[in-house]
């Protein structure tokens, strides 16, 4: 998926869920716009769905879909949660190691790497790391920025599929104007091949959506805004009438789910 995003500059967009109504969203998004989508489960759910759950619930909404799907474990930094979504039937899996050293950080993602890849399964990895910004369900990060010579010796050593890159977008809504530092990438991108993935996709303006693909990001994760937005339009609806049945209020949310997920398949994929 990425490798075809990577020659044909475009990004798959990865967007997070954690209950039905998230999942249907994203698959119905991609299904009607017949874009290839990633479906992405962060360690953070574990106690909202299992990943056998997601794994069945992806796997039964997504059997009428022509589009390609793939079920990503998004954010993880348990050994044991990345070997139980692989034995779930994820068919991608990230170890964030950001918040170790560069060297512990390699090593691990070696480890994962070698046992994912003796199954199948594709890895993404992280160097450098992101700041918090509003409305967030990441962990607090400091921003470090991905250093281009050591992106080079990590993918080398590690044979990681993809990498996240820390360029000055933040996990959640940015607090004032976004500044993102495209000589960054275009420096990592001149050292490596590997697909390139921007986190914190939220409020990232398009123009500069636009200028990170164009310089070799394949993957943007795209998580507050869906359950900002949705939160938001659920709260108004209720104030209007309060004698909303539940049913009714799932479908409401798959509605603007869907309504946050295509504006960024749009912006993704290109006209
Ligand atoms: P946002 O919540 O800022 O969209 O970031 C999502 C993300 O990077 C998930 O991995």
């Amino acid at each position: 998926m990425l490798e075809d995003a990577h020659l044909n500059k475009y990004a798959v967009g990865s967007f997070n869920v954690y209950n039905f109504e998230t999942i249907k969203g994203v698959l119905e998004s991609a299904d009607e716009l017949k874009k290839p989508v990633i479906v992405a489960f962060g360690e953070k759910y574990l106690d909202n769905m299992d990943p056998e759950t997601v794994y069945a619930v992806v796997n039964s909404l997504s059997k009428n879909i022509d589009t390609p799907v793939a079920l990503h474990l998004d954010h993880c930094k348990s050994f044991d949660h990345i070997i139980q979504a692989v034995r779930a039937g994820f068919t991608s899996v990230m170890f964030d190691g950001s918040s170790l050293d560069f060297k512990e950080n390699l090593k691990r993602t070696g480890e994962i790497t070698s046992i994912a890849h003796a199954v199948g399964v594709t890895v993404e990895a992280e160097l450098g790391a992101l700041t918090l910004g509003e409305y967030s369900n990441e962990d607090d990060g400091r921003q470090i920025y991905t250093d281009p010579d050591q992106a080079e010796e990590f993918v080398s050593e590690t044979k990681v599929d993809a990498l996240a890159v820390s360029i000055g977008t933040v996990h959640g809504m940015y607090k004032g104007e976004p500044k993102i530092d495209i000589d960054v990438l275009k420096a990592i991108s001149s050292k490596i091949e590997t697909p390139l993935v921007l986190h914190g996709g939220s409020g990232t303006p398009e123009a500069t959506i636009r200028e990170c693909i164009s310089n070799g990001i394949c993957k943007i994760n795209v998580n507050t805004e869906i359950s900002m937005y949705t939160v938001n339009k659920v709260k108004e609806a209720l104030k209007s009438d309060t004698n909303y049945h539940l049913s009714k209020i799932s479908l409401m949310e798959v509605k603007y789910i869907k309504e946050v997920v295509e504006k960024y398949m749009d912006m993704f994929y290109g006209a």
